[in-house]
């Protein structure tokens, strides 16, 4: 026998990991644990309790509270006391207890590790080498956040109290990603863990008191989903931060659309993994097993679509069902195993509903003759071949260790079924052509794509989603703005309400009401502007424009959904518009300040009508140089190079998001459309632009303007009429991307309920004046930072 021969055949012995220190860890508090409020364990008001267990045994572990919104309420109220203090403690001092978090959590490595693979049974390789260190490293980086904060981000403050609730796959690493970079910006925290996995949470706690930081800054609060429902609705929250499934990340949203939380969303996915016929197949199948077997596959960016070239499927998969057979599942504690055990009952059944439905639906299932543990919850690897791209395996998160299979032939129908999805998580690529590969990356819909690599997390890399996959970044620079608000806007005053719209059926109120003196000089009439060209409305109707002093100065088309829908299909016509290089944008953008800089005086004359004088010569004049501004910013707002510790590099680039909704501010007609709609399109999008309900008669200016400086049609489509209704149509329109609304609260509200659907990004003035006249405020990378999104490419770099 060749010792090829002998290393093959070899039996793996089992080689458990001690167990020991985390069960005395448990055994020191009794197995019943109450909620870590103000720096202390605390009985829960209710006490009532509930069961956590091993899933690979189903084995009591310990007992933790149930949390009712008394408690939550105790532990919002512990933050909110402690928020003042924590936010003004030097930047130095914030940095020595978060570098004192990261210390301990590497002191006490072995014994979470071991904890986090008893409660949520995964193999004690990935807790031990993966979440555990993953943990600690957030911790450093953000350490380093803390002490160089107001350097970096000298005019922004900290949200203040966050609501936190993290899902159950990666427990410790879920809550770091959340805790770390709210505490760095200071902000206090209420935290929940998910039901299954409360322990290493727990442990976490204990670290914080061991280290002296200062009581209330962290709090943990265990339950269940009613749980985070109280915490997600309680008044005194400023900031919800949320992973976990899509469903619950929309009803989320729905709570807190009636409110002034910020928001950020880390939801499912349905990643593609894409092998094109020159990869390397064997590294493209160890990537898979990291891809879609790690964690059992309860993982949200789970490369678990393959989606093989065609040419290479059969030998693919033979390479797959050989590795899948040496996949070995069994006990999570034993340090030889490669597929641990699953979460609870509830996900196991759902994983063979879900793989049972796959089959009935025409697909080919294969498992390998693994041995299975005879006791604990298991699931063995499983193929699922011949699966059409739209059956229910192909769309739906399974969170198992399942991977459905598909071919392509070209790399555009490569992509074309990569972006077949709601999700917008991550994408592997495989193929060793650079050209292929960036070619490929660079338009997928994810907000993170590995290029010959897979799953791969560092804290100065933001991860999360695009489209239903959420909004919103942890990790990087781009996390921490995630809990930093402009100092300014916090304390920006609110805009008196509205008057309130007229209902549909009101089309003509403003036709037949108190016919006032129409001023003969500058009287007119202009249309909608779609996709490049003056358009008619739907509805045949008009509104009156009046000037200040009542008189009639003109009318504007009375915009409906039928108008809105044409100007949403012109802005994804001209798609194309995001492809255009930068400096192609800027120069544009300064043919068009040129253009309006000769028509100054005539465009100030007429607005003058509506706002005096003095603010409509201001506006032009501010509006010639925030076009000047964005012309600028075109090709500035560029992404960074990140040096993870890997041989790889991480390019993160921003990425515009599609079709933006823009419902412009009342006060400033020119300059606030200006204002909003020049950064949404310099950085690539395209915008649907409801102009100033006040003196929608600018709409005339603006496309003259836009004509005559080379905008391709579409890039900007504008429908006047009445805002709050266009509102509605514009936010729930499913190919509307984003939103953005400036004028008052009720409307800043709508456009967050009305976004639900297709969980569109919401971007609003939270109701509050803005002095669009002040460069602070008016214009530059809070704007640009919510019109683009951020993509990290992986790619492998050096030797
Ligand atoms: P889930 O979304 O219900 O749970 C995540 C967290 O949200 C838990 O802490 C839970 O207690 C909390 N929660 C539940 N309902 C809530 C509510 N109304 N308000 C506030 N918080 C609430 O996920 P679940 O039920 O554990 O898993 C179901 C499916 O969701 C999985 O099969 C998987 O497809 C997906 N999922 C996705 C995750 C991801 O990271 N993308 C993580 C966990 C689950």
């Amino acid at each position: 026998m060749s010792i090829a021969d002998k290393f093959a055949a070899m039996e793996y012995g089992p080689a458990p990991e001690d167990a020991k220190e985390a069960l005395t860890w448990l055994d020191q508090h009794s197995r019943r644990f109450g909620h870590f409020i103000n720096g202390a364990w605390r009985e829960p008001f209710a006490r009532e309790y509930v069961d956590t267990t091993d899933p690979s045994t189903g084995e009591r572990l310990a007992s933790v509270a149930q949390g009712s919104s008394a408690d939550i309420d105790a532990a919002v109220q512990a933050a909110r006391a402690a928020f003042p203090k924590w936010q003004s403690i030097t930047p130095h001092a914030r940095a020595r207890y978060m570098y004192a978090l990261a210390r301990q959590v590497q002191k006490h490595s072995r014994r979470l590790a071991v904890l986090e693979t008893m409660d949520n049974g995964k193999p004690i390789r990935e807790s031990r080498d993966i979440d555990i260190p993953l943990v600690a490293r957030h911790f450093y980086y953000h350490a380093g956040w803390a002490q160089l904060l107001p350097q970096e981000f000298p005019d922004y403050t900290a949200c203040g109290v966050v609501g936190q609730i993290i899902p159950w796959n990666f427990p410790l690493l879920m809550l770091a990603w959340k805790i770390a970079p709210a505490l760095a910006t200071g902000n206090t925290v209420v935290l929940k863990p998910a039901e299954f996995t409360p322990l290493t949470a727990l442990a976490f706690a204990e670290i914080c008191h061991e280290i002296g930081l200062p009581t209330g800054v962290v709090n943990i609060v265990t339950g269940d989903g009613s749980t985070g429902e109280a915490l997600v609705k309680h008044p005194d929250v400023d900031k919800v931060a949320f992973t976990g499934s899509t469903e619950v990340g929309r009803a989320i949203r729905s709570a807190t659309a009636q409110s002034h939380k910020r928001l950020s969303l880390e939801l499912g996915g349905k990643s593609p993994f894409i092998v094109f016929e020159d990869a390397d197949l064997d590294s493209a199948v160890e990537g898979l097993v990291d891809g879609i077997w790690l964690n059992q596959g309860q993982v949200c960016c789970a490369g678990s679509r393959l989606l093989m070239q065609e040419s290479i499927a059969e030998p693919l998969i033979a390479k797959i069902r050989e590795r899948m057979i040496t996949l070995r599942v069994g006990p999570p504690l034993d340090k030889g195993i490669d597929i641990g055990a699953i979460v609870a009952p509830v996900q196991l059944e759902r994983i063979q509903r879900l793989v049972n439905q796959g089959v009935a639906e025409g697909a080919t299932c294969w498992q390998p003759q693994t041995e299975m543990p005879s006791r604990g919850l298991y699931f063995p690897p499983t193929l699922l071949s011949n699966v059409h791209p739209s059956s229910m395996v192909a769309q739906q998160e399974i969170f198992g260790p399942v991977l459905a299979a598909m071919t392509f032939r070209t790399p555009s129908e490569a992509v074309e079924l990569a972006n077949n999805t709601a999700y917008g998580l991550a994408a592997c690529v495989w193929s060793e052509s650079i050209n292929i590969a960036l070619h490929v990356s660079a338009q997928i819909k994810a907000g993170v794509v590995w290029v010959n690599c897979t799953n791969l997390f560092d804290a100065s890399c933001g991860f999360g989603g695009y489209r239903e996959s959420g909004y919103g970044r942890e990790g990087g620079r781009e996390g921490l703005l995630e809990y930093l608000e402009p100092a300014w806007f916090k304390s920006a005053p609110s805009l008196p309400a509205a008057k309130p719209s007229p209902g549909e059926n009101a089309d003509s109120d403003r036709q037949t009401a108190n016919p006032a003196p129409v001023s003969a000089e500058i009287d007119r009439t202009v249309k909608l502007y779609i996709g490049g060209k003056q358009a008619r409305p739907d509805s045949g109707y008009s509104m009156e424009v009046r000037g200040r002093n009542g008189q009639i100065l003109g009318e504007v088309p009375l915009g409906n959904r039928k108008d809105i829908r044409n100007a949403v299909e012109a802005a994804h016509k001209a798609a194309g518009w995001a492809k255009t290089t930068a400096h192609n944008r800027a120069q544009i953008l300064y043919y068009m300040a040129e253009n309006l800089s000769q028509r100054r005086d005539e465009v100030a004359h007429r607005l003058s009508a509506a706002v005096g004088e003095a603010q409509a010569s201001a506006e032009v004049n501010s509006g010639i140089e925030r076009i000047f501004s964005y012309a600028a910013w075109a090709d500035k707002f560029d992404g960074a190079v990140h040096n993870p510790p890997f041989r790889n590099i991480a390019i993160a680039m921003n990425e515009p998001i599609g079709a933006v909704g823009i419902i412009c501010p009342h006060e400033v007609p020119l300059l606030g459309f200006l204002s909003l709609v020049l950064p949404v399109v310099v950085a690539g999008n395209t915008a649907v632009v409801v102009p100033s309900e006040t003196y929608p008669l600018i709409t005339g200016d603006l496309y003259q303007l836009f004509d005559t400086s080379d905008l391709p049609g579409g890039v900007v489509n504008i429908v006047t009429g009445y805002s709050s209704q266009l509102l509605k149509v514009l936010a729930e329109h499913d190919d509307v991307d984003a939103i953005w609304c400036f004028t008052d609260q009720t409307s800043a509200f709508a456009a967050k309920s009305f976004s639900t659907g297709n969980l569109k990004q919401v971007f609003t003035n939270e109701g509050r004046a803005i002095d669009w006249f002040d460069v602070k405020q008016g214009e530059g990378r809070w704007f640009l930072q919510h019109a683009t999104q951020v993509k990290n490419i992986w790619v492998p770099y050096g030797e």
